[in-house]
């Protein structure tokens, strides 16, 4: 059933039918569609624009409907134009008048921007809770592994120590600021479009804060033409979704490394690991790798969408019935990456003994030996670094760390050496005493592990 079929003498020719339709991305929608619907035909009766029987029992048929659909009685037509059209084909074949009288000072336009609102409202809820479990979970492995000493990398070369619980609660603060652009977004979406119509308003008396307050929205839009066109809050839910796959991309990399023979810091459980065809050895980490290419498709989701708006005249454009397509498999994409890694974390070996191994060698304590020359002798911190860079040559001269370097040595190339530069440069030394405001110190991680429960406990 066509809804525009009056002024056209042919049927669509089928493929072109198939090519124009949007029922296999937008049938996601049918809840959304539908209680749009019945706040409209409320809205509708209340205002006198209807009879007040006939809004009853078009939302009494849109409720069975939703619940038909819902339960599987109900299948939607894959053959409809799109959710719109067969929500209002169902109601009208199954209640006549009444059913036609629903769109009735409305358009697709203002309904399908109300709809992709309401319906990513309710994804960034998903999302949102899942990336407080996915940082509760991150929260609780720092907390275990406060004063597990690690090598900090630059460049990737050993750069000073730190502790895997400080390398985690990193994540933490990105997924935060991840939380707080999801709840930025949703702001700017939470504007009610209904009453825009096609792109002129209507004529019709409406109460639009009414709809607005039985669905739940903050406001409404105050342009008829920006409230059918405005797809940015698609685009900026495709930007922190991206955003955040990045952080979690950067996040699959270093368990990849980490779980190589290479480094060895972690092991990942075998329920989060796969093997190989033909080397029986093998155990990948593919579910990370899968994360980390998956950034890659959002990413492309995200570039569609700004290129899909791009240049486009006011008001609503047929273009612009891709946006669903890219700014859900965003979504679904984030939601299916977050859920296996929360357990893959969870479930986690880690190498405690290994990860204090790597830093032990590297010259990870080069800074710390500058700063005991500059804290406790008095020199200038240049000085002490070149004496430092001294000290490393001979060490790799002589195949030895600065541990290991007896005090003599030290003393020829700088005398103010004592042996007091043994406990300086202790791994354990360099890291307790990196207690500044946003070091790795064991104390610091344990209180940042607070103060990060403590924020997520208090967002909705
Ligand atoms: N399926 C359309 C979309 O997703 C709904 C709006 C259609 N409006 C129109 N005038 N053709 O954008």
């Amino acid at each position: 059933m066509k809804l525009w079929k009056g002024r056209f003498a042919k049927e669509v020719d089928p493929k072109t039918n198939d090519f124009n339709s949007s029922i296999s991305v937008d049938s996601r929608m049918f809840a959304e569609d539908i209680k749009g619907s019945i706040a409209h035909a409320t809205m509708l009766a209340a205002s006198g624009i209807i009879e007040k029987s006939e809004g009853d029992k078009i939302c009494a048929e849109l409720e069975k409907i939703s619940e038909e659909i819902e339960s599987g009685k109900l299948i939607i037509d894959p053959n409809a134009e799109d959710i719109h059209t067969f929500v209002e084909g169902e109601l009208t074949e199954r209640i006549g008048d009444a059913g036609k009288r629903l769109h009735t000072a409305r358009s697709r336009n203002d309904q399908v921007a109300l709809d992709v609102r309401m319906t990513l409202k309710k994804e960034c809820q998903v999302m949102k809770g899942q990336l407080k479990d996915l940082i509760q979970v991150l929260c609780n492995k720092a907390e275990a592994y406060s004063n597990a000493v690690m090598p900090g990398y630059t460049h990737m070369q050993r750069a000073q120590p730190i502790t895997f619980g400080h390398h985690l609660l990193a994540y933490c603060e990105m997924l935060l600021r991840d939380f707080e652009r999801f709840e930025d977004a949703e702001k700017r979406m939470d504007v009610m479009p209904l009453g825009s119509g096609a792109l002129a308003g209507t004529t019709y008396p409406l109460n639009r804060e009414m709809t607005a307050e039985l669905l739940g929205f903050a406001a409404v839009s105050q342009n008829s033409l920006d409230g059918v066109s405005d797809r940015d809050f698609c685009v900026e839910i495709a930007f922190a979704v991206s955003m955040t796959m990045v952080h979690l991309s950067r996040f699959c990399e270093e368990l990849i490394l980490w779980c190589s023979w290479e480094f060895k810091f972690i092991e990942l459980d075998d329920a989060f690991s796969t093997g190989s065809s033909i080397m029986p050895q093998k155990k990948n980490p593919d579910i990370a790798e899968l994360i980390r290419g998956k950034s890659g498709r959002v990413f492309g989701d995200l570039t569609a969408l700004l290129t899909m708006m791009k240049g486009l005249p006011l008001a609503y454009n047929k273009d612009m019935q891709e946006d669903k397509e890219a700014v859900f498999d965003a979504v679904d994409t984030l939601k299916l990456c977050v859920t296996p890694l929360i357990p893959m974390i969870e479930t986690m070996t880690v190498l405690t003994e290994n990860m204090r191994n790597a830093a032990a060698k590297g010259f990870i304590n080069a800074t710390d030996c500058a700063d005991y020359l500059v804290a406790e002798k008095g020199l200038p911190f240049r000085d002490a670094y070149k004496i430092t860079g001294e000290l490393v040559a001979l060490c790799i001269a002589e195949n030895l760390t600065l541990e290991t370097l007896p005090l003599a040595s030290y003393q020829a190339v700088c005398s103010a050496f004592d042996e007091g530069i043994y406990h300086a440069i202790s791994l354990d030394t360099c890291v307790n005493e990196r207690k500044v405001l946003g070091g790795p110190a064991p104390e610091n991680v344990k209180n940042q592990v607070k103060r990060v429960m403590t924020i997520i406990e208090e967002l909705k």
